[in-house]
């Protein structure tokens, strides 16, 4: 996606660690109008599928979710990390393993807004080692969902986790797509 891959080169910072800062833009601060056009891109890649729900993990995958859900109208649901003093013994959950944080977190999700009648897509902000999308992917197995696929909205392709989703038999679309950090420059994967 050409409007996300221009905002990444002119407002991005690339980080030791291979990390890319995006707060500006992305995950802190939010720019509602890509915010907007992301949410439209994975509507038109994902349309006529019959999804009937979008599934994320708190916190920044909500803003490309909602976006995702209001463009296809219908709910968006995310995962929570710390248990919710209304949220009953009836979850879904999954155990996700922060490489980046260096922190394991328990994710679930109420039972009631996930069933064996949805169709899902699941929608993230990084894509980096595919744990939290390997953890929403356990989560709709276990509701006995269908998953459609998995929208990201930026991809490091030189991590192991965008493998690892298609190994999982699930269709990933990635709307920017990082093939390495060179000299403090972002070089994306050539379509
Ligand atoms: P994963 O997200 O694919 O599971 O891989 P990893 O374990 O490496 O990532 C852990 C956290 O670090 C994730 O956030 C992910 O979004 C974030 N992350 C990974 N690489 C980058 C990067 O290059 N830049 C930025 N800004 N973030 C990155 P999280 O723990 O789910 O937290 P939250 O920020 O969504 O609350």
């Amino acid at each position: 996606m050409k409007l996300l891959e221009d905002r990444i080169k002119e407002d991005g910072i690339v980080l030791e660690g291979n990390v890319l800062k995006v707060n500006s833009f992305l995950n802190h601060q939010i720019d509602p109008d890509l915010m907007a056009a992301i949410g439209q891109e994975f509507a038109k890649l994902f349309k006529d599928q019959g999804i009937t729900r979008i599934l994320t993990v708190e916190s920044s995958g909500i803003a490309p979710a909602i976006m995702v859900g209001y463009a296809l109208h219908v709910p968006v649901v995310f995962a929570r990390k710390k248990k919710s003093s209304t949220l009953n013994e009836a979850v879904y959950s999954a155990e996700v393993f922060s490489y980046t944080k260096n922190v394991l977190n328990t994710i679930s999700v109420d039972q009631k807004f996930l069933t064996a009648s949805d169709k899902v897509l699941i929608i993230d902000d990084f894509l980096a080692n595919g744990q939290a999308v390997l953890g929403l992917i356990e989560i709709c197995r276990q509701a006995k969902a269908d998953i459609v696929g998995a929208g990201i909205v930026v991809e490091k392709s030189f991590q192991k986790g965008a493998d690892l989703i298609k190994k999982a038999g699930v269709h990933l679309e990635s709307l920017a797509r990082i093939e390495a950090f060179v000299d403090g420059q972002v070089k994306f994967v050539e379509e």
